[in-house]
C-alpha cells in the first residue's frame, strides 16, 4: 500500500452466519490472516456471534467489532445493545452504516451520539458516510459528505492511538450505489473524495494534523480481484468488506493485498 497509515481491513458479515456458522469461518480465516503483517485486520459478526468469535480470535492479532451500538450505557430501549456491553466484548463499532441510515432511521444526530458514547466507552467507531446514487448524479456528493462528517462529529474529541500520529477513530467512505452491487467505484475516483473532500473537512474541524492520522477506508464492491487497486492510492487506507469477507477465499487475498 502506498498510504503512509498503517492499512486497515474490517470484514462487514452484515446479518450473516449463525454461532456454528461463525466458528467454523472464523477458524477457517485464522491461519489464512494472522501471518499477514502491517495490516490491521478486524471482523464485525453479528451481535450473537460476538463472544462464540471472541473466544476463537484469543491470542490472534484478529480485531472484533460490531455493526452498530445505542448511545446510552444502560435503560429500557428494548432490543438495542450497549457500548458498556459491546466494551466487553469488542474493540471497534461500526456506525452510521448506510443501510442503518436507509432502513432504521439513523441520522447525523444518532450517529454523532453514538460515536461519542463509542468513544467514552474506549470503543473505536468506523464511522460510514457514502453519496446515493442520486445525491451523486445531481453533483452533491461533497455536501453530502460534509454534512455527514460535520455532523456526525459535534463536539467529538478523538482520542489518541498508541501508534504514533494516528488516532482511535477511522472513516468508511462507501458510495451507496456501490454497496453490494458490484459495481465499485474507481480506485482514483474514490481517492479524489477522500483527498478533496473527506480529509480537508475533517481537517476543517480538527486541524490538518489529525486529518492526516484518521485513516480512510473505501468500501462497496471491494474484492480479492480489485483491492489492490484501492491500496495503490495514497488517500485509501484500506477497505470496509462486505459479501467478500464472508469467503476466505476472497478476504484473504484482500487482507494481503493491504499488506504488499
Ligand atoms: P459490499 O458491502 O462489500 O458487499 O459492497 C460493503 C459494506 O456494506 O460495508
Amino acid at each position: 500500500m502506498t498510504t503512509k497509515r498503517t492499512p486497515f481491513i474490517a470484514g462487514n458479515w452484515k446479518m450473516y452466519k449463525t454461532i456454528a456458522e461463525a466458528r467454523q469461518l472464523v477458524s477457517e480465516m485464522i491461519p489464512s490472516l494472522q501471518g499477514v503483517s502491517g495490516v490491521e485486520k478486524v471482523l464485525c459478526p453479528p451481535f450473537p456471534d460476538l463472544l462464540a468469535v471472541k473466544a476463537i480470535l484469543e491470542g490472534t492479532e484478529i480485531g472484533l467489532g460490531a455493526q452498530n451500538m445505542h448511545w446510552e450505557s444502560a435503560g429500557a430501549f428494548t432490543g438495542e445493545v450497549s457500548p458498556v456491553m459491546l466494551a466487553e466484548l469488542c474493540q471497534y463499532v461500526i456506525l452510521g452504516h448506510s443501510e442503518r441510515r436507509a432502513y432504521f432511521g439513523e441520522t447525523d444526530e444518532t450517529v454523532n451520539r453514538k460515536v461519542k458514547a463509542a468513544i467514552a466507552h474506549g470503543l473505536i467507531p468506523i464511522m460510514c458516510i457514502g453519496e446515493t446514487l442520486q445525491e451523486n448524479e445531481a453533483g452533491t456528493t461533497q455536501q453530502v459528505l460534509e454534512k455527514q462528517i460535520m455532523g456526525g462529529l459535534v463536539d467529538v474529541t478523538l482520542p489518541e492511538a498508541t501508534q504514533p500520529g494516528e488516532v482511535n477513530f477511522i472513516v468508511a467512505y462507501e458510495p451507496v450505489w456501490a454497496i453490494g452491487t458490484g459495481k465499485a467505484a474507481t480506485s482514483q475516483g474514490a481517492n479524489a473524495v477522500v483527498s478533496d473532500i473527506i480529509r480537508p473537512t475533517l481537517a476543517k474541524i480538527f486541524g490538518s494534523q489529525i486529518a492526516e492520522a484518521v485513516r480512510v477506508l473505501y468500501g462497496g464492491s471491494v474484492k480479492a480481484s480489485n483491492a489492490s487497486e484501492f491500496f495503490k492510492q495514497s488517500d485509501i487506507d484500506g477497505a470496509l468488506v462486505g459479501g467478500a469477507s464472508l469467503k476466505v477465499e476472497e478476504f484473504a487475498p484482500i487482507v494481503q493485498a493491504a499488506a504488499g
